[in-house]
């Protein structure tokens, strides 16, 4: 695991009581944002369609902070199996305070040959995978209770970033889907927000798109010289879902050491 922070900067229990769903909490910057939730609190569902990934994860993390963690395999593609998980999160919790949308796919891959299918499941799983969560959880508990959304999405799009055509369209639509949501859901309590990650370490995504020695020479591009830790994306998070940011929606937090104002977008496939 990266370095984490020598203190914790919020409060150990400022989440004591709330429950949270988090969509691919099984693994990387989303089981860190689940880990983190639990140690501030929170009792939690993780979701993805990798039952014993899951099964593994909530049980480690239940025992690493003493809260209550439950894997509930669902694929957000489906909205029958999302509604379920829904079902699950409040029979077994009776409440859900706190809704993370970080299931997510990806790979390198030019927009003439990506295949018609490739396309659209990554726009199935970011994009249309945000908007069934979201819409259930609307649905089961926070319409009536009021709550907190955060998406997960990217700086992909800001600079058309090569080969990502299918991911930064997505994360594009999940953009505009917090606005939108945030806006039409304000009067229900309930606050919309996105984080975009920059380049994070230890995680699935940078393991694929920078490997080896192209780390340092993305490295290099970065106005704060370093990736990002996992523990930066989740303090984020903590942010966003606390009552610091009590009059914050809408908005996307870029998280990623000014990356994407410097970075090419060329470098790490040079
Ligand atoms: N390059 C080009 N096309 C690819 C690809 C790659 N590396 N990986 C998958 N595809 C294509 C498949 O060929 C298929 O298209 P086809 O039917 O025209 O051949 C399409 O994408 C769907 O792939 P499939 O594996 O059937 O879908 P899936 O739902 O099981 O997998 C993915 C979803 C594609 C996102 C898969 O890469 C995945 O599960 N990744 C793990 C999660 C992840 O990406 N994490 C990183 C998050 S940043």
């Amino acid at each position: 695991m990266p370095e984490t922070r020598p203190h914790a900067v919020f409060r150990p229990d400022f989440l004591d009581g709330r429950v949270a769903l988090v969509t691919g909490g099984g693994t990387g910057i989303c089981r860190g944002i689940t880990e983190a939730l639990l140690r501030h609190g929170c009792r939690a569902v993780i979701t993805s369609r990798k039952a014993d990934v899951l099964a593994r994860a909530a049980a480690e993390m239940t025992e690493a902070t003493g809260r209550t963690c439950l894997g509930v395999p669902a694929d957000v593609r489906k909205p029958d199996e999302v509604e379920a998980a829904f079902d699950r999160t409040l029979e077994a919790f009776g409440r859900v305070d706190i809704v993370i949308n970080g299931a997510a796919g990806n790979f390198l891959a030019p927009a003439a040959t990506l295949s018609y299918n490739a396309f659209r499941t990554v726009m199935e799983i970011d994009a249309l995978g945000t908007f069934n969560v979201s819409k259930a959880a609307f649905t089961k508990y926070l319409g009536a209770h009021g709550g907190n959304i955060v998406n997960i999405s990217a700086t992909l799009h800001y600079k058309g970033t090569p080969l990502q055509t299918h991911p930064g369209s997505a994360k594009a639509a999940v953009d505009a889907m917090t606005r939108h949501l945030a806006v039409e859901w304000g009067a229900a309590g309930i606050r919309v927000n996105a984080i975009a990650p920059g380049p994070i370490d230890e995680t699935e995504g940078m393991k694929r798109l920078a490997p080896g020695d192209v780390k340092q020479k993305v490295e290099r591009q970065i106005p704060l010289g370093r990736f990002g830790r996992i523990d930066e994306i989740a303090d984020a998070t903590l942010f966003l879902v606390s009552d610091a940011a009590t009059y914050i929606t809408g908005t996307v937090l870029v998280v990623d050491g000014g990356a994407w104002m410097t970075m090419s977008s060329l470098v790490p496939w040079e």
